[in-house]
């Protein structure tokens, strides 16, 4: 028999890039705002994840803001490191982000499962991220988020750097909104007088303290003892630190975590902070120009056979998503009757496609840096519409409101993530400075 009906309808791969060109698979990950999955490209047979971040729960959680910022921050990035961007698109439900798929699960997963890292394996993971941190800060982005939540290893084991969700450029002026995690947050954020790109070599070294000793270096049972612990409390080891830990190594943890910004490791300006990290002594069998390369053998392979995730995200997508990710086609959009959020995301989170687009910056003071496709493949050097049409939409301004999560203090934003509340997350949505 075999209606026609039942025909699937082909896809057109040279138009606008949509959830039709990928096949489903599994669930990784889930974040506060965004599901994590496998997905397939039907066409060139790549492994991508997909990122989908519902738009309903977005507006409610005052969210729209960040998607967009994140979404234009991860088109002007490339780099070994970082989980880069390789879609942007949206339907009438979710906007999508497709990443690079990291197999080797986030370092949160691992320092669960093992209390604590190897000091070289730390090392080598700290080379990394610094180079990462280093190219994000010459094109004027901070972080603001780093922790082993959004480091995430590849199935050779390298790390990088994910989760844009609160970075921002910046420019002289500072920035004073509190956003981060808390226990990973530099005391300059804390202290509300004003920060820089300096707060990510903090977190950095908070990160590469927790996963070699299995516990942070500043702690507090509420988020008033905790901001006074990393406003003051002095650097302290575990009694077994000699074991875990070298002289050198020691050395670096207490030059990221240098409460004066002008002499923390990795601060000083145009990158020398970054040449005088890659000469210190811990790294001296590190050869960068091969680690930049991504030549080197990372030091631990994870279990290609074992998931390296959670599997309680798939269970979860399995029996309790009542509203399951499915290809849809747009429904013909009436922009009249939009919400202003809807129309913002409609408007603003716009399509990427990296065999097509060069990547290129929304940001006035980088607009003259246009980044290349280097990873791109096939890139054809062709620029699309959207980024050929000169004049950018404007930085999302925040649109602050009292619902349930969100607090406003000074003018800035934070909000509030219920399930990552043990380490006092504020989030917040800092103005992009002109
Ligand atoms: N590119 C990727 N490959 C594999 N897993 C990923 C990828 N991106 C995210 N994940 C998983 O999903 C989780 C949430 O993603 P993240 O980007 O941090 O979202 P959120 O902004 O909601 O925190 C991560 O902690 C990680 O476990
Ligand atoms: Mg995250």
């Amino acid at each position: 028999m075999g209606g026609v009906c039942c025909r699937p309808t082909p896809i057109d791969f040279d138009g606008d890039v949509t959830l039709f060109h990928f096949t489903l698979l599994r669930c990784v990950g889930k974040g506060a705002f965004g599901k994590v999955r496998v997905v397939q490209h039907k066409q060139t047979k790549e492994l991508y994840a997909l990122k989908y971040i519902n738009k309903q729960k977005c507006v409610k959680m005052k969210a729209v803001p960040n998607v967009i910022q994140e979404r234009r921050l991860l088109e002007e990035i490339d780099h070994p490191y970082i989980v880069n961007m390789r879609y942007a698109f949206q339907d009438d439900e979710n906007c999508f982000f497709c990443l690079d798929l990291m197999l080797g699960g986030d370092l949160r997963f691992h320092l669960e499962r093992l209390g604590s890292l190897e000091e070289d394996v730390v090392r080598f993971y700290v080379a990394q991220l610094a180079s990462a941190v280093a190219f994000l800060h010459e094109h004027g982005i901070m972080h603001r988020d780093i922790k082993p939540d959004n480091i995430l290893l590849d199935q050779r084991g390298n790390a990088h750097l994910t989760d844009f969700n609160i970075a921002v450029h910046f420019s002289e002026r500072k920035l004073t909104g509190v956003a981060g995690s808390m226990a990973y947050m530099a005391p300059e954020i804390l202290a509300k007088r004003g920060y820089t790109c300096h707060v990510d070599w903090w977190s950095l070294g908070v990160c590469a303290y927790e996963l070699i000793f299995g516990r942070r270096p500043f702690r507090g049972r509420t988020n008033s003892d905790l901001t006074y612990s990393i406003s003051k409390d002095s650097l302290k080891w575990p009694e077994d630190a000699e074991k875990k830990c070298t002289r050198p190594g020691m050395l670096v943890l207490k030059g990221l975590l240098d409460r004066d910004t002008s002499r923390r490791t990795g601060c000083k300006p145009n990158g020398e902070g970054f040449q005088e990290l890659r000469r210190n002594p811990w790294f001296k069998e590190i050869d960068w120009e091969k680690l930049e390369l991504k030549e080197l053998s990372p030091p631990f392979v994870p279990d290609a056979k074992k998931a390296n995730f959670d599997a309680s995200h798939e269970l979860e997508e399995l029996l309790l998503e009542d509203n399951p990710l499915k290809a849809k086609a747009r429904k013909a959009s009436n922009q009249e009757n939009m919400t202003p959020e809807y129309k913002q995301m409609e408007d603003q989170f716009t399509p990427y496609d990296f065999k097509k687009m060069q990547r290129r910056s929304y940001y006035p003071h980088n607009q003259s840096q246009l980044i290349s496709t280097a990873t791109a493949g096939s890139s054809t050097g062709m620029v699309s519409s959207a980024v050929t049409s000169g004049s950018r939409p404007g930085t999302p301004m925040t649109t602050a409101g009292d619902g349930g999560r969100v607090t406003i203090h000074n003018g800035s934003m934070d909000m509030h993530r219920p399930e990552e509340e043990h380490d006092g997350v504020a989030y917040d949505n800092e103005k992009e400075p002109r």
